[in-house]
């Protein structure tokens, strides 16, 4: 065990709580603190290591929870702290580790700081915690800078005395000014208050836009081009050095996961120094279309990227932002990035399913840390039939549908029973859930898959107990096996190579290498791996 049975963080499988879709234990038809604890029993059952939950923090929800209005309170359409505090230690009881969601960029505009800010006045020391500006124009009706929102239109809003306020996501998420001491102090405390109510680790949202060029100049339109004004600025790692310390203060490993999504390697290998962060997402990854050479590619870039900085690599498949990847490998174009949202696109489920299966396998045997999204152990697919207007994603409202948004990957979990809700909700419940759950799910819940050797949510469960019964699996050496055909992804773990993961993204079976297979993503064909199949093998 030794230096995995400490730093938890370098092997664990973390399973992402999406708090308003997971389960609903009052009935309103929105998941809840009190509906995770009559679950946990399912996370236990599934075998992960820890659990991830998005925001639960009170907000008024313009984001989904990603606008906190109290960071040290929970809301209370999810519960209370007391119930957050018993979550963590019945998590604990069952030997689940826990992480919270911090959100450092941007607060709620009803956080008490934005309030008063507003109310103070143009030049107020309250505004100095934000960005306040005035416009540009004859009267300043111009918003200060050409900056636009991550969710589509300006990044400014106006206020009532003229001035404008930055936000980069919605209007309702104000970003703060990290340039200030009380914004340092505040978060500080904010991370003590939930290390100290046992969060095993924090996730860093937005971690590498806290900094902001103070010129506030125009960068799209910027004449000659500017560095960029506010990503990944240099002066963001003494942002993460300062937390480090708190980090390492308790004594018990705790870990800090950034939310990064940089496309230069070296950039992002930064954050990861041993004095930064622990962990980072490998969006790489999650992005990377279905093919040998391009997961190679990305794999091999990984490892070389985390080597230098002792960190270990993590790997995703989906998350709350991005179309869920049963319905991407079902595509003819499987890459995702943040621009590009395939509307409409023709889907081959049982291709998506197929490969999605074989990628469990993949993720699982790959050197570091795994993060799975709720949902993904059942097969859920992206939701793309969600009336508009049902929709709530800002994204879609900001882009005029444009965008389709994100509310195809929240639907609410389908637990057991025939029709909607699917025991998300008790019987009897007030509420519809709060977004339309498909009718097809019936055959996707976790009641109609529990005992079926060849569903989704008994593959996971197999190779979550598997990979914990195999030493090499894990944090831990990687080698590619030589002579593999270029379509098929051979690697072996542990020093002497003895377990081995095999995947086949050509179109035809492969030879399998000598072996005992442990645990294959579907049927074999003999001694042969069917195209988009993958196995873990004892050799
Ligand atoms: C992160 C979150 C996303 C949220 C955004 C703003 O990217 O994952 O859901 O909308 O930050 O907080
Ligand atoms: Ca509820």
């Amino acid at each position: 065990m030794g230096v995995n049975a400490t730093a938890w963080w370098r092997s664990a499988v973390i399973y992402q709580i999406y708090p308003r879709s997971f389960a609903d234990g009052n009935g309103d038809g929105i998941g809840d603190l009190a509906g995770v604890r009559a679950r946990l029993g399912h996370l236990a059952a599934l075998g992960v290591d820890a659990i991830w939950f998005s925001p639960w923090y009170a907000s008024p929800q313009a984001d989904a929870g990603y606008d906190v209005a109290d960071y040290r309170a929970i809301d209370p359409v999810f519960g209370t702290l007391v119930e957050a505090e018993e979550l963590i230690r019945q998590a604990h009881a069952l030997g689940i580790r826990v992480v919270v969601d911090v959100v450092p960029n941007h607060c709620s505009s009803e956080h008490p700081w934005f309030s008063e800010a507003v109310h103070s006045g143009p030049g107020s020391t309250a505004r100095d915690l934000f960005w306040f500006r005035d416009g540009r124009g004859e009267a300043g009706e111009l918003p200060p800078n050409d900056w636009q929102s991550i969710f589509g239109g300006p990044a400014w809003t106006r206020v009532r005395d003229g001035q404008w306020y930055l936000h980069l996501f919605d209007p309702g998420q104000p970003d703060l000014n990290w340039e200030h001491p009380k914004v340092r102090e505040e978060f500080e405390d904010v991370l003590r208050f939930w290390l100290d109510r046992g969060a095993d680790g924090i996730r860093i949202d937005s971690a590498a836009l806290l900094m902001k060029d103070g010129e506030l100049g125009d960068f799209d339109h910027a004449e000659p081009p500017v560095p960029h004004p506010y990503m990944d600025r240099d002066e963001v790692h003494d942002v993460y050095r300062a937390w480090r310390a708190i980090v390492d203060g308790y004594p018990e490993p705790r870990a800090l996961i950034g939310e990064l999504w940089l496309p230069d390697p070296e950039r992002f290998a930064a954050y990861l120094r041993p004095d930064e962060l622990h962990t980072a997402f490998n969006f790489g990854f999650l992005g990377c279309a279905w093919r040998a050479k391009a997961l190679r590619a990305v794999v091999d870039a990984t490892l070389a990227v985390h080597a230098p900085v002792d960190a270990p690599a993590t790997w995703v498949l989906s998350n709350h932002d991005v179309p869920r990847h049963v319905t991407r490998y079902g595509r003819e174009d499987t890459t995702f990035t943040l621009e590009h949202r395939q509307l409409g696109v023709p889907t081959d489920r049982a291709l998506g399913l197929r490969r999605a299966r074989a990628a469990l396998l993949l993720t699982l045997a790959l050197p570091g840390s795994v993060y799975l999204y709720q949902g993904e152990e059942l097969g859920l697919e992206e939701v793309e039939d969600i009336p508009d207007a049902l929709r709530q994603d800002p994204m879609f409202v900001r882009t005029n549908g444009a965008n389709l948004g994100r509310d195809g990957c929240r639907v609410p979990l389908p637990w057991s029973g025939g029709a909607p809700p699917f025991g998300f909700s008790p019987p009897g419940a007030g509420r519809d859930p709060w977004l339309p759950q498909p009718a097809a799910w019936r055959d996707r819940t976790v009641e109609a898959q529990t005992g079926d050797p060849d569903s989704m949510l008994e593959l996971y469960r197999r190779a979550l107990a598997c990979r914990r019964s195999q030493p090499e699996l894990g944090d831990g050496p990687f080698a590619w096996l030589p002579g593999a055909d270029p379509d098929v992804l051979a690697f072996t773990r542990g020093g002497r190579g003895a377990l081995a993961c095999v995947l086949n993204l050509s179109t035809a079976p492969v030879g399998l290498p000598a072996g005992t297979v442990l645990l294959a993503s579907g049927p074999l064909d003999g001694a042969h791996l069917p195209p988009d199949t993958a196995v873990w093998l004892r050799t």
